[in-house]
């Protein structure tokens, strides 16, 4: 994902943008790169009008000289693909009908626990929050958003203070089709997407809309994140575990079951952070395409991805077989309730209708706000400001552990705000969690999140994402670990 550069040189851009790598052969640079942006228009993931990085930032993303990108993008002006406008950067021209993409143009028409166990993890009072995925509320950009409230609600037409589109307000589904498209290669419209309270509540929304169509079980990860199996029972459907493993849920495992659906989380899936490999994303497509099954895609902290080339998402490859899940909650803050579903079509009307039934809509004006975030550029801005801030203290966490507990093995860190830590051998994980909090730390016990917790390996789900400084406390860790060790 573009967006690691030095902040002044892109201030005020959206420079994120999903592409491949260029490969090491085949033509030249700047053909090829050319081809990938040419492809990314026709296929309908750059949308007319959306304005490409500078060639200096995009130059350096690739890795490749800042000419590679300039002769790439004259030779695509050329061709009538883009247009440069001093000033006004470089942009996606609108194309001819005959080769364009479906239309996008956004809808004129206004629209007047299961048994709950498990421990809340929400409002613990504890010192050290190491609680997997929570971002750090120091990074909150309070005063855009502040701003953008103040804007919006000078501004918001006197119509839109009734009951909102339960679809979610019109400019926020337009900006979310493009950002979607660009960053994470989904191909969607503004009537696909209903915006919804985080992916939780839309993951509500999805199931009660199978289960209303009939369906009976949806299969899930063996682990997976464990208040979305509780989801799926509630909606009076049964929650199938499909193991995995470190490239991801398994799809052989899922042919004999008969479930309607699956969710995943293939960019890094929760608690165990694996990433779904490649050959599995193309047999879970054809599970799908087979079965008639939907593939639930959670993509809920993909934007976070710090080491290698972003995936794109299992959306962009099998648009009318996935249903896609994004938030905000890693980005921004949980408190927001931020959440978007891109769905094929013919899932919409029901959607929309489970949406208006659950609450009457989302506060536009959250919505509005946000969407002059994306239209601004200033989401990729923030992102580009906190990747770099949150893959240091990542990278301070594993160099800590690594010194400090080198008897436990950490995995799955390649994204997001958490990684799995698989604890030494003989320790007991849930008295762990008890002497760490009374210590004044906070963990999370992986077993949290299996569908049957005592098949659960003794792990912890540790997040650093509020940890600037994680030395001190991993040594706290250990030393709380190695002491149980010598007293068992
Ligand atoms: C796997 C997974 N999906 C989604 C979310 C975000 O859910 P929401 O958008 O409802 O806050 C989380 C939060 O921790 C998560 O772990």
């Amino acid at each position: 994902m573009i967006g690691q550069t030095k902040p002044d040189a892109t201030e005020g851009f959206p420079a994120d943008l999903l592409l491949g790598r260029l490969p090491a052969s085949g033509g030249t640079k700047t053909l090829q790169l050319a081809q990938e942006l040419r492809a990314a228009i026709l296929g309908g993931r750059l949308l007319s009008g959306t304005r490409l990085p500078p060639s200096r930032v995009l130059a350096v993303e690739l890795g490749v000289s800042r000419s590679v990108v300039v002769h790439a993008y004259a030779d695509l002006a050329a061709d009538g693909y883009l247009e440069a406008r001093r000033g006004a950067g470089t942009r996606v021209r609108p194309l001819a009908s005959s080769d364009a993409a479906p239309s996008r143009a956004p809808d004129a028409t206004r629209l007047a626990g299961p048994p709950d166990n498990r421990p809340s993890l929400v409002r613990i009072p504890a010192r050290v929050r190491l609680l997997g995925g929570l971002p750090d509320p120091q990074l909150f950009p309070r005063t855009t958003w502040l701003r953008h409230y103040r804007a919006t609600l000078a501004t918001i037409p006197d119509i839109d203070l009734g009951y909102p589109d339960p679809r979610g307000a019109e400019p926020l589904r337009c900006a979310l089709t493009s950002y979607l498209g660009r960053v994470r290669g989904v191909l969607t419209t503004p009537e696909q997407i209903v915006v919804c309270e985080g992916a939780t509540q839309g993951l509500m929304l999805i199931c009660r809309v199978l289960r209303l169509a009939g369906a009976r079980s949806i299969a899930v990860e063996e682990p997976c994140f464990g208040p979305h199996r509780d989801a799926i029972t509630v909606s009076g459907l049964t929650p199938l575990p499909i193991a995995g493993d470190a490239h991801g849920l398994d799809p052989s495992r899922l042919v004999e079951s008969d479930a309607a659906a699956v969710l995943v989380a293939p960019a890094h899936s929760y608690p165990t952070g694996a990433t779904l490999d490649t050959d599995r994303r193309r047999r879970l497509i054809a599970w799908a395409r087979e079965t008639e099954a939907l593939i639930i895609e959670d993509d809920y902290d993909a934007e976070l991805r710090y080491d290698r080339t972003p995936i794109g998402s299992l959306q962009g490859h099998a648009p009318d077989h996935v249903i896609y899940l994004g938030s905000a909650s890693k980005i921004f803050a949980p408190a927001l309730r931020l959440g978007w579903i891109a769905a094929p079509q013919r899932h919409v009307a029901a959607l929309q209708r489970e949406k208006r039934l659950a609450d009457m809509g989302s506060n536009p004006i959250d919505q509005l706000a946000f969407a002059r975030f994306l239209e601004r550029g200033e989401f990729a801005r923030h992102l580009r400001r906190i990747r770099p801030i949150y893959r240091r203290r990542r990278d301070a966490t594993i160099a800590a552990l690594d010194e400090l507990l080198p008897d436990a093995a950490w995995s799955g860190a390649a994204a997001g705000l958490h990684l799995y830590l698989t604890l030494p051998p003989g320790v007991d994980a849930p008295s762990l969690v008890t002497t760490a909090y009374r210590r004044g730390i906070l963990l999370e016990h992986a077993a949290l999140h299996w569908a049957n917790p005592t098949n659960a390996p003794p792990a912890l789900v540790l997040g650093y994402g509020t940890l600037p400084n994680p030395t001190p406390v991993i040594a706290a860790l250990s030393q709380i670990i190695h002491a149980s060790q010598s007293s068992s």
